[in-house]
């Protein structure tokens, strides 16, 4: 299976680039699943429904969240009736939504995924690693399901990889999303199972993380309250991960970055 992971979409200049960009790269990429992060896509902080729907017209077959799922309000009534909108599987039992989800591909093919928070410098939730656990449990890979992806939406590294090991050889990708930087440690773990620390934002990187840089510098700089954060809105660049899995094992062949547009060293996975 060939799927493509997107990073955080921050503001509106990531979502036009992302909505632009997925139909060609589905094609050009011979794509069977992608999936995008958007917890940031309402100008910086949370997802409106209209903006979900334009990125499933746009070609996301699954979009998650994090720990801006909530910021926008009305999303709560739209995740309860929309299945592939994921928020945390590992918020408190009663959350609407969900944390995850099997996708049925047109061929009859299966991929499960997730969406899980850590909790290192991060709101406390369920034990991520119990929550991951039970779902594997009542979806093991190249039995229930062809593929297996999880979005480990968590700021410290060290997490991220006890997480990825953890897991290693019982899910196809395991990658990481909050920091809104790409690392480059992309790489299939000895048991078959393909990470990457963060996968990076979808937004403008000329900014902090994503947001306009006076009001972020000024945050650190002089302390005072009410420096407000607005998302930069020059070119974005695209960052995510590609991974193609064999289906026999659903385990991971190989995994590439993607780097499109704006600021950052292009990269673009081989098409093979
Ligand atoms: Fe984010
Ligand atoms: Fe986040």
């Amino acid at each position: 299976m060939r799927i493509l992971f997107l990073g955080d979409i921050v503001g509106r200049t990531g979502r036009e680039a992302v909505a632009a960009a997925l139909p060609r790269l589905r094609a050009a990429l011979a794509l069977d699943l992608a999936i995008v992060n958007a917890e940031n896509a309402s100008h910086g902080f949370g997802l409106a429904p209209e903006m979900a729907r334009a990125l499933f017209e746009a070609g996301a077959d699954v979009l998650t969240l994090g720990n801006h799922a909530w910021d926008r309000r009305e999303i709560v009534s739209y995740i309860a009736a929309t299945p592939r909108l994921l928020r945390p599987l590992n918020f408190p039992p009663g959350t609407p939504g969900a944390g995850s989800v099997v996708v049925s591909l047109a061929d009859g093919r299966r991929a499960l995924v997730a969406n899980v928070m850590g909790r290192l410098f991060m709101d406390p939730l369920d034990c991520p690693f119990r929550a991951t656990e039970e779902l594997l449990a009542r979806h093991p890979l190249g039995r229930m399901v062809t593929a297996a992806v999880i979005d480990l939406h968590a700021e410290a590294s060290s997490e991220k990889a006890a997480f990825a090991h953890a897991f290693d050889g019982r899910v196809s990708l395991v990658v990481g999303t909050h920091t809104h930087v790409p690392s480059a440690d992309h790489r299939v773990l000895p048991g078959g199972t393909a990470f990457q620390t963060d996968a990076g934002m979808c937004g403008d990187y000329d900014s902090v993380i994503g947001m306009q840089k006076e009001a972020a510098i000024a945050r650190f700089v002089r302390k005072l309250p009410g420096e407000r954060l607005a998302p930069a809105e020059g070119e974005a660049t695209l960052c995510g991960l590609f991974v193609e899995t064999d289906d026999a094992t659903g385990l991971a062949r190989r995994t590439e970055p993607l780097r499109l547009g704006g600021r950052l060293a292009p990269t673009m996975p081989n098409r093979e």
